[in-house]
């Protein structure tokens, strides 16, 4: 039976084999494209597995924590223990940047709001003050810890310089004292400087004046010295390493920019109106006063006017003009 028959031995071949080379390079493809996916699916689970790390380490206050009241639990205690600051200053530093912040408000809508925000609505401007800030806040605090530190009584072995500042404070609060004295003392120190014309009346000698004499007076005693020329010893701006004579125009009692509005501007009239009315204080009779204060006072109007105005005094290298105090005696005084 099987001798006619042309035998063809056909082995089982694999399923492999059994398929088309179209089918073949079919699953190929399919192969290739599923491992693919696979790396895609693992590298994109690491991607997300370190961003959400990064995230709570380096951002612990991000809006959702806050809102979510989260903070404590998101610090990354284990991770980076040396990294979180936990001392008292940081925590109530921390405290305070939290209690200013308003985390109702997305930082992406309004970063302002969303970080000053209950610091303007918890914050009152009182009366004697038109502004506050977060530095005048700290400012005040400061002044009044100082304040407590100088009405500390002296202690004993206590340096030189903290028993002078108490001394000195307690001097200044102490107003039954300050009455007491009234105007003695400094009637006595105006005296020792040559006196004041308005008060000294016919006795005054002007030829006995000399306004250096008086500058040097002025100087020990640790007044002021700037009414005709600004005088002062300061660092060489364009060499720190040497010191010199700085002269600069006078201090003017009132600003430059109201003086040269003249005798009929409203505060030029009150800065007057005060002279006259400090002089009269003191003793001097109200009509030499009026007369000799307004001579006065026309003299410093016309050293403002001859003043440089601010916005000329923007250029420091305009100002700075460096010379020997030989090459100053040469100085034509007419020179600008
Ligand atoms: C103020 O000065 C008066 C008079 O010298 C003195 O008796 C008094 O103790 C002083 N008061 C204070 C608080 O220092
Ligand atoms: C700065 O001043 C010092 C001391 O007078 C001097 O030795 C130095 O040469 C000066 N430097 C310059 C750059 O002028
Ligand atoms: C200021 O100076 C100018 C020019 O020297 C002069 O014309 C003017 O009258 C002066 N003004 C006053 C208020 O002295
Ligand atoms: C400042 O003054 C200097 C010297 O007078 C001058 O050379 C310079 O151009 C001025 N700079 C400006 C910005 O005006």
């Amino acid at each position: 039976m099987t001798s006619g028959v042309k035998q063809t031995v056909i082995k089982n071949p694999t399923w492999w084999k059994r398929r088309t080379s179209m089918e073949r390079a079919l699953t190929l493809i399919s192969i290739i494209v599923i491992l693919i996916g696979i790396s895609l699916a693992i590298a994109l689970g690491i991607v997300l597995y370190k961003t959400k790390a990064t995230t709570q380490t380096d951002a612990p206050f991000n809006a959702e924590a806050l809102t979510h009241g989260s903070i404590i639990n998101s610090y990354p205690t284990e991770d980076k223990p040396n990294e979180l600051c936990l001392t008292p200053g940081c925590i109530h530093t921390a405290s305070k940047v939290l209690e200013f912040m308003d985390p109702s408000v997305d930082p992406c809508d309004d970063f302002y709001q969303f970080s000053c925000g209950n610091f303007i609505k918890n914050t009152n401007i009182p009366d004697d003050k038109s502004s506050v800030t977060t530095f005048s806040v700290i400012n005040d605090q400061l002044e009044e810890q100082l304040r407590t530190m100088i009405e500390e009584p002296i202690k004993e072995n206590e340096p030189k310089p903290f028993v002078l500042t108490k001394q000195l404070y307690k001097a200044c609060m102490n107003k039954t004292k300050i009455e007491e004295i009234g105007l003695t003392d400094i009637k006595g120190i105006i005296k020792d400087f040559g006196g004041w014309p308005v008060l000294e009346g016919d006795n005054w000698k002007d030829g006995d004046f000399d306004w250096r004499q008086a500058v040097y007076k002025f100087r020990k005693a640790g007044y002021s010295v700037d009414y005709l020329i600004d005088f002062s010893v300061g660092i060489d701006l364009k060499n720190s390493t040497q010191r010199i004579i700085d002269l600069d125009q006078a201090s003017l009692g009132l600003r430059r920019e109201f003086l040269i509005k003249g005798l009929e501007d409203k505060l030029v009239k009150a800065y007057s109106e005060y002279m006259v009315d400090i002089a009269v204080i003191f003793g001097a009779d109200k009509q030499r006063a009026t007369k000799e204060l307004k001579d006065s006072l026309d003299f410093e109007i016309k050293l403002a006017n001859i003043s440089l105005p601010n916005e000329e005094r923007r250029n420091a290298t305009a100002l700075y003009n460096a010379m020997t105090i030989r090459q100053l005696l040469l100085l034509d005084i007419s020179t600008k």
